[in-house]
């Protein structure tokens, strides 16, 4: 009862000082940065031609801002609250052409202080700030991704500083000094050279993709294949047992807000109808096409061994191409597949995907072990990505894990996430559907986002393999544990010792641009025998990068480049293994009989 009162009593006063905020001026919310530049972006779009949006300059941009927008992009891009008075040292890198607006004008003073990491060197910039509200400025209009971050030091040598991370609300903390990192998305750069004065500061560590926030000069783009009514980009992929489920996804334009698959059974009359999730994907600067929806629909209960017929649309814009997918029958123990290293986008790699559709019409599914795309948030490489396969995907089941060119700048890669349903069985901790486990056939296959970190992934392997009774076990990730750039001693530390343990065959891998198949190798030594020791690939889709050619002792056989593809064969205890050029030369080739 007493509870009840005062309930009422608060939307008593919720009432009283709502009807007060009527006639009593209240202050204008703050703008976020975001919201400032969606708004400068639609003003573009409605203003100037396209030509136009590549003449816009730094200035000109300003130019566009009323003081409430300029204020919020003067202040409200890094915001923390501070317990004493400090001194804030910003480190801005030498090369970026133009000096943030807000720099100079909100008072902060170029010293001659210089901080050098291995790749940059920063002029530091000072400003002395009261205790409370600390407010910065954006990066600027271009997109300079080495990006300025700050230290904080007391203004009194007698005060410890407490820092309330504000904007953004998630912070992590260094100390200023040789040694530290200052990039979450390139934590090898390490700074080399820091001022005595300056030592033992707070460093406030950022992300590269931040340069983005406001990025308007030279920044628009087009996509080569944009969305209209009709449906396209169609994908199948899986979630759930390979039997009985699959998963479809496609684009269209924003003009419905619905989308439909249709279903039947090879020799049925009934046709069964879905309605899909659909998701808005915007990508600003895309001036062709900004927005566009996602479709997804999830097929469960369906039958085991059966083909499907399918197609997806909607009764106002009409309909896809009707295409086709098999479940797989219970217990099955023979089926093959194809896997391909980086794709990038690729003309080359699209051309060479529908070859492998017309040469192996048979295999069950594709997968793809990373960097699918060059910038993963930029939604025209993904256009162009199912553009250049055409309708491959929507034909064979596509399975496929992030390399680091998915994600970006250490914005993430929700781009990638949302164009593929994958198991939501990964580790904890660990972003859903980035890393996941299917079983197929008498296979385990482990799907690793290893752009994630390795340690927290270890326990989740373990289990998998300790958990499956598969024949066959493989795994793929994108990052090449043996390769002559730069070999992953973390992984083969972390990991090698449970593909070890519980004997996976084969671990499949790309990221270094060229092709590469080791000898079995069991606890980091080459072994004679299949049996005991896993076999590791790497591959690529497209031409080749590395200029040297270092020996490998562990090399059965490598290629400097692209494109190429590889084709599984599980057949009972036996796999065969073909990399085959886009002509169907045979490159390498290897069985295996348990
Ligand atoms: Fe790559
Ligand atoms: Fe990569």
């Amino acid at each position: 009862m007493q509870k009840k009162r005062i309930v009422g009593i608060a939307l008593l006063l919720g009432a009283l000082f709502g009807g007060m905020s009527s006639c009593t001026p209240q202050p204008e919310k703050e703008l976020t940065i975001k919201e400032v530049v969606d708004g400068l972006v639609t003003r573009i779009y409605e203003t100037y031609t396209p030509e136009q949006m590549d003449t816009l300059s730094h200035e000109f941009v300003l130019s566009m801002l009323n003081d409430r927008e300029r204020h919020a992009l003067a202040t409200r891009y890094w915001v923390f609250d501070v317990n004493v008075p400090v001194r804030v040292s910003l480190m801005r890198h030498i090369d970026q052409a133009v000096v943030p607006f807000w720099l100079q004008e909100s008072g902060f003073v170029k010293t001659d202080f210089v901080v050098k990491n291995e790749n940059y060197t920063y002029e530091v910039w000072q400003k002395d700030f009261p205790m409370g509200e600390v407010n910065l400025g954006i990066n600027g209009f271009d997109k300079h991704r080495p990006v300025y971050f700050v230290s904080i030091q007391p203004q009194s040598p007698d005060d410890s500083v407490v820092i309330k991370p504000l904007i953004p609300a998630q912070q992590h903390f260094e100390i200023m000094d040789r040694g530290a990192f200052t990039y979450h998305d390139w934590d090898g750069l390490k700074l080399t050279e820091v001022p005595v004065e300056l030592q033992g500061g707070v460093l406030l560590t950022t992300i590269r993709g931040r340069a983005r926030e406001a990025h308007l000069v030279n920044a628009f783009r087009d996509t080569p294949f944009p969305s209209s009514e009709q449906a396209d980009q169609v994908v199948l992929t899986l979630s759930g047992d390979p039997s009985s489920t699959r998963d479809v996804q496609w684009r269209t334009n924003v003009k419905f807000d619905e989308g439909h698959l249709q279903f039947w059974k090879e020799g049925s009359n009934d046709t069964l109808e879905k309605n899909s999730s659909v998701f808005l994907m915007e990508d600003r600067l895309l001036r062709n096409d900004r927005y566009v929806h996602r479709h997804t629909v999830q097929l469960r209960d369906l039958e085991p061994g059966s083909k499907y017929y399918y197609r997806v649309g909607n009764r106002f814009s009409g309909w896809s191409k009707t295409y086709s997918f098999q479940t797989l029958p219970r217990h099955t123990d023979h089926f093959s597949f194809i896997w391909f290293g980086d794709t990038h986008n690729s003309p080359i790699f699209g051309e060479m995907a529908q070859k492998t559709l017309e040469r192996h019409p048979d295999i069950h599914f594709y997968q793809i072990a990373g960097d699918l795309v060059s910038t993963g948030l930029h939604r025209d490489d993904w256009d162009k990505l199912f553009g250049y396969t055409g309708d491959v995907f929507a034909q064979k089941t596509l399975l496929t894990i992030p390399g680091n060119h998915d994600n970006q700048d250490g914005l993430g890669a929700w781009m990638y996430k949302e164009m593929f349903s994958y198991p939501e069985n990964g580790p904890e901790g660990i972003p859903s559907e980035m890393t996941y486990a299917y079983e197929y056939g008498n296979a385990l296959f482990l799907m690793i986002d290893a752009t994630q970190p390795i340690e927290a992934q270890t326990a989740w392997i373990e289990k998998q393999l300790s958990n499956t009774k598969a024949t066959w076990k493989f795994a793929m990730f994108h990052f090449p544990p043996y390769n002559f750039v730069e070999p992953y001693p973390e992984i083969i530390n972390a990991w090698g010792p449970l593909f070890d343990q519980y004997h996976v065959d084969m671990v499949m891998s790309g990221h270094m641009h060229y092709y590469l198949r080791t000898k079995p190798i069991y606890g980091d030594q080459v072994v004679g025998d299949f049996a005991k020791g896993t076999v590791y690939t790497m591959s690529i889709s497209i031409g080749g990068k590395q200029k040297e050619w270092p020996k490998e002792d562990y090399a059965v056989i490598r290629y400097p480049g692209g494109p190429l593809y590889q084709h599984i064969t599980i057949d009972r205890n036996t796999l065969h293994y073909k990399c085959y050029d886009p002509e169907g030369n045979i490159k390498d080739e290897l069985s295996i009989t348990k």
